[in-house]
């Protein structure tokens, strides 16, 4: 069965037709962060009207990079949430309208599921095997969850304030280098020393949970005492160190917990999927220190860990096959 994907939570419009869950046939991403960056973050109506504009043209270009038509997809798969309202409301619509028109079933799939699934797509047969733990590190989210199934998933942790990704964003910010912040962090990062300035994450009640919100102004003071110059300048030797030993130190914080997850829940498998799984700084570190703990770790590709509709055509799928079925009163869920 070809199932078509819809992906449109957050900046990016993205299409994908994907043969039986695991094979991508083609992913379009069409993305609005260019207009984004002069405000340092993503402007929810700038996305949606943009979206707007965007769908019908991503959703054609899918099916003629697949070579497919619309009567051979079999499923319409599409994010239902959580994400911005606006944005997935012009997917939601858009997938349900296809849907009444060519008497094709939707799915509606949540954002932060099809993360963990993205590590399904690509690879043949060599995917993970249930039971396992997945980490989720994104812009708005910082979850471990313990994974039975498509449909058997559990909440083990999760940010108590800001996410992994936006506290990469916040920190780049503070240092003047733009909107996204975690590929200029990671790109810095390499240059500096990881170990040369000592940051810290604050503790939580939960062993699971996160907190990122007292690194980031851990920063923010040590970059405003080390500020020369009337310009306000930071030499750029220690924004490299800065860079590096933030990124380090929520590196470590993601991996030991992750560990203390897997170990909890007595299982030999880590999944990570979001934008920060992009990180081969996190890539290198997670896969190193999990394997001397006997874990083997999954990260999706590149294009695979930012949003995409590949991930949620696949969890689709699974989840259309084993027996999940919407109807047009499918609605957008914002948790
Ligand atoms: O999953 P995603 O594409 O969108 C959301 O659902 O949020 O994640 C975007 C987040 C941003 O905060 C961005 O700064 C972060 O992922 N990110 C990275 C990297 N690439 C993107 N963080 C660290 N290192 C990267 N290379
Ligand atoms: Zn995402």
């Amino acid at each position: 069965m070809y199932t078509l994907g819809i992906e449109t939570s957050c900046d990016e419009t993205s299409a994908s037709v994907v043969y039986k869950g695991r094979e991508i046939l083609s992913n379009v991403v069409a993305t609005s962060l260019p207009l984004h960056k002069e405000y340092g973050g993503i402007i929810p109506e700038i996305a949606s009207r943009m979206q707007l504009e965007a769908i019908t043209p991503v959703v054609s270009s899918a099916f003629r990079s697949a070579k497919k038509r619309i009567g051979d997809i079999g499923l319409i798969s599409v994010t239902s949430g959580p994400g911005l309202l606006g944005s997935l409301i012009v997917g939601l619509s858009f997938a349900k309208a296809l849907s009444a028109s060519q008497a094709i079933p939707v799915l509606g799939v949540n954002h932060l599921y099809s993360h963990i699934f993205a590590s399904f797509l690509g690879r043949g047969e060599k995917v993970p095997r249930f039971p396992f733990v997945a980490l989720i590190v994104s812009g708005g989210h910082t979850n471990l969850f313990y994974v039975q199934g498509f449909d058997r998933i559990s909440l083990l942790g999760k940010t108590l304030d800001d996410a992994a990704g936006e506290a990469f964003d916040k920190v780049a910010k503070i240092l003047g280098l733009g909107y996204p912040g975690g590929p200029v962090i990671e790109r810095l990062a390499q240059e500096g020393d990881p170990h040369s300035i000592l940051f810290n994450c604050s503790r939580t009640q939960a062993p699971l949970d996160f907190s990122f919100s007292g690194i980031k102004t851990a920063v923010l003071y040590y970059a405003r005492s080390h500020t020369k110059g009337e310009k306000g300048m930071l030499r750029r030797s220690l924004r490299k160190n800065i860079a590096a030993s933030f990124q380090e130190t929520v590196f470590r914080v993601l991996i030991e917990k992750s560990l203390a997850a897997c170990r909890m829940k007595g299982v030999k498998t880590l999944v990570v999927g979001g934008g920060v799984a992009s990180n081969k700084t996190l890539r290198n570190l997670c896969i190193g220190t999990l394997r001397r703990s006997g874990i083997r770790v999954f990260f999706p590709s590149q294009p695979l860990s930012v949003d995409n509709a590949a991930m949620v055509a696949s969890l689709g799928y699974y989840l259309y096959k084993n027996g999940h079925r919407d109807n047009l009163y499918l609605n957008v869920g914002l948790d």
